[in-house]
């Protein structure tokens, strides 16, 4: 039987999605890669760079500057495109205007005959998630943010970092809102299966204090970041591949995206970062933790500061 072709769209070239592009490149994860934008020359002009450099890469990936029409035989439709941050202003501060770009590209890609996934990285990520569900009429599972995913690397950066062992042992969760209100899921973090509470009470030398400033610089890492550079893209582009693998490779992987609350959590009709089985077929389901009162409590607030912001954009 031929292999299916994978075709991945991006639709959108600025920092963050042409550092995917090279990413999944790099990383050899799909057969097809198109760029979109509004911006021909320079996606032109990374399509070409790109293919310079597939001599070095693990594998070839047909790269090429396209069209919406593009998008009718594509697998996955990853939305980059918007206005980012700019240094002083929060995530929910590009509801509107994204909101608006993003109603006439989801319009595009939905009459050119799109029946894939889309996977969604502009901010206010899980506003603009809800969005495309809303705009494209595609099924909740396949319409994905990215959510928490970063939030969550970062978060298990820096635990690994202080208790000196491989990110990758390092099990921890932030979940919420991407943004200010993000909260760390402190009861369910363990390193290699030992529970982070557990080792702070065996081992004095360890300091909640030290835990607190590690949370507290996961959720404002982008502002800092942005004071340096003017913007983040490395760890953004890096995640969204990692969720590309998770669907293109029917992974059924757990990892921290936005996804459609339908009673989970006790909420519903609203997308936030929780954790979720992602595959081939999107998000397969949410897997609910038992969170602790206080967890719970700010879980709540931030789904209550999404809706403050997206009711009067959507609803
Ligand atoms: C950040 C952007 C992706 O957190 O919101 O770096």
């Amino acid at each position: 039987m031929k292999n299916h072709v994978n075709r991945v769209v991006l639709v959108g070239t600025g920092f963050v999605g042409s550092s995917y592009a090279f990413a999944m490149v790099n990383q050899g994860v799909t057969e097809e890669l198109v760029l979109v934008d509004l911006n021909k020359e320079k996606s032109e002009g990374d399509a070409m760079d790109l293919n310079h450099g597939m001599a070095f890469a693990p594998s070839q990936t047909k790269i090429w500057f396209g069209t919406y029409a593009d998008c009718k035989d594509a697998d996955l439709v990853v939305l980059c495109a918007g206005a980012n941050q700019k240094p002083g202003e929060t995530r929910l501060d590009l509801v509107e205007k994204n909101t608006k770009i993003f109603k006439s590209i989801v319009d595009e890609i939905m009459a050119n005959g799109f029946d894939g996934i889309f996977l969604v990285a502009t901010n206010p990520v899980d506003i603009l998630t809800y969005a495309v569900w809303k705009f494209s009429g595609l099924p909740k599972e396949r319409v994905i943010g990215s959510g928490t995913i970063l939030d969550t690397a970062r978060f298990r950066f820096l635990l690994g970092d202080y208790f000196n062992v491989d990110t990758r042992n390092v099990h921890a969760y932030i979940i919420g809102e991407h943004g200010d209100t993000e909260l760390p899921v402190w009861s369910h973090a363990d390193i290699g299966g030992k529970p982070i509470a557990k080792m702070m009470k065996d081992q004095e030398h360890y300091k909640h204090d030290d835990l607190e400033e590690i949370f507290t610089n996961v959720r404002d890492a982008a502002y800092h970041i942005i004071q340096r550079k003017g913007a983040t893209y490395y760890g953004i582009a890096m995640g969204l591949v990692r969720l590309t693998k998770a669907i293109l490779q029917n992974e059924n992987s757990i990892l921290t995206v936005s996804a459609q609350l339908n009673g989970e959590y006790g909420h519903d009709d609203i997308y936030i970062g929780v954790p979720a089985i992602v595959n081939r077929n999107g998000i397969r389901e949410i897997v609910e933790l038992s969170l602790d009162e206080e967890e719970q409590q700010k879980f709540d607030h931030s789904v209550e500061v999404l809706r403050k912001v997206m009711d009067p954009v959507l609803k």
